[in-house]
């Protein structure tokens, strides 16, 4: 049986670790060929690491380094994807990262660096994303839409996060440009969506989670009971990028365990 994703070309930042290494793990199970960036040279070995195992699953990918929120480096991704593949049918716009102080002590470098990878890093990939599917058009063969974007932004699009407020501040951007853009590419046949994300077991969030007191805390916040894993969020990922999902954009799609059900009133209020 043919793949959902067969033989499409989906750009994945921020794949080196996290749910960016999970979600290229599921995309290139449904037969996307798969761009697994990573910012730096340090972050090599690892992004070396996840394409080894796409390669042992039996699917196919390249590893690219490019900080995110570069616009030069950006620009040259694209291009050396579309020389090496033909084009970009997909775009995980996954790369994120937290500097996280009480607001009276965070510094201009805490709060620019975070806007300027979470935020102003979706923006640069969006665009060149864009200017390749209305380049190419629709492919038939490949897809019904000319090209999907997926923003990864989290449940803090809307729960406000004392001492992370550079973060909640990136997501919720990335909600209204998400919501603009698709509005703005819909009559292309473009699809633009977010992925929301609960608390997904990954290095970011390692303290929430690696003693039992911890993720005792972590579960009251969490109706469903259990942490989220990489492959949650990849699931969801193939699923908004393929043509089940055609009819579909502008949306966040929150996979959080119900962390956004305001679990602290199930019991009070
Ligand atoms: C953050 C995690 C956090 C989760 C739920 C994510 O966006 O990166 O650190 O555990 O939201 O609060």
């Amino acid at each position: 049986m043919e793949k959902k994703l067969q033989g499409q070309v989906a750009v994945v930042t921020g794949a080196s670790s996290g749910i960016g290494a999970g979600v290229s793990r599921s995309l290139a199970a449904a037969g996307a060929i798969v761009i697994v960036n990573h910012p730096v040279a340090a972050t090599r070995d690892a992004a070396e690491a996840v394409l080894a195992e796409i390669t042992a699953a039996g699917g196919q990918g390249i590893t690219c380094q490019c900080d995110v929120s570069k616009e030069n480096e950006v620009v040259q991704m694209f291009a050396d994807t579309v020389r090496q593949f033909g084009t970009v049918d997909i775009l995980i716009n996954n790369a994120g990262l937290q500097r996280d102080a009480p607001f009276t002590d965070m510094t201009l470098e805490q709060w620019n660096t975070v806007l300027g990878v979470n935020l102003t890093g979706q923006f640069l990939c969006a665009r060149e994303a864009i200017r390749e599917f209305l380049r190419r058009g629709i492919v038939p063969e490949r897809s019904k839409a000319a090209g999907k974007i997926i923003c990864m932004s989290s449940v803090h699009e809307v729960i406000p996060w004392g001492g992370h407020a550079n973060y909640a501040a990136s997501k919720g951007g990335i909600m209204l440009m998400m919501k603009s853009i698709a509005q703005e590419y819909a009559g292309k046949k473009i699809r633009i969506n977010s992925i929301c994300p609960g608390a997904i077991q990954t290095p970011i969030n390692k303290q929430a989670w690696d003693t039992p007191e911890a993720l005792e805390s972590l579960l009251t916040l969490i109706p469903y009971q259990r942490i989220g894993q990489p492959e949650d969020i990849g699931n969801a990922a193939v699923w908004l990028a393929s043509d089940e999902s055609d009819y579909v954009t502008g949306i966040s799609l929150f996979v959080d365990g119900g962390m956004t059900l305001y679990p602290g009133f199930s019991t009070n209020g």
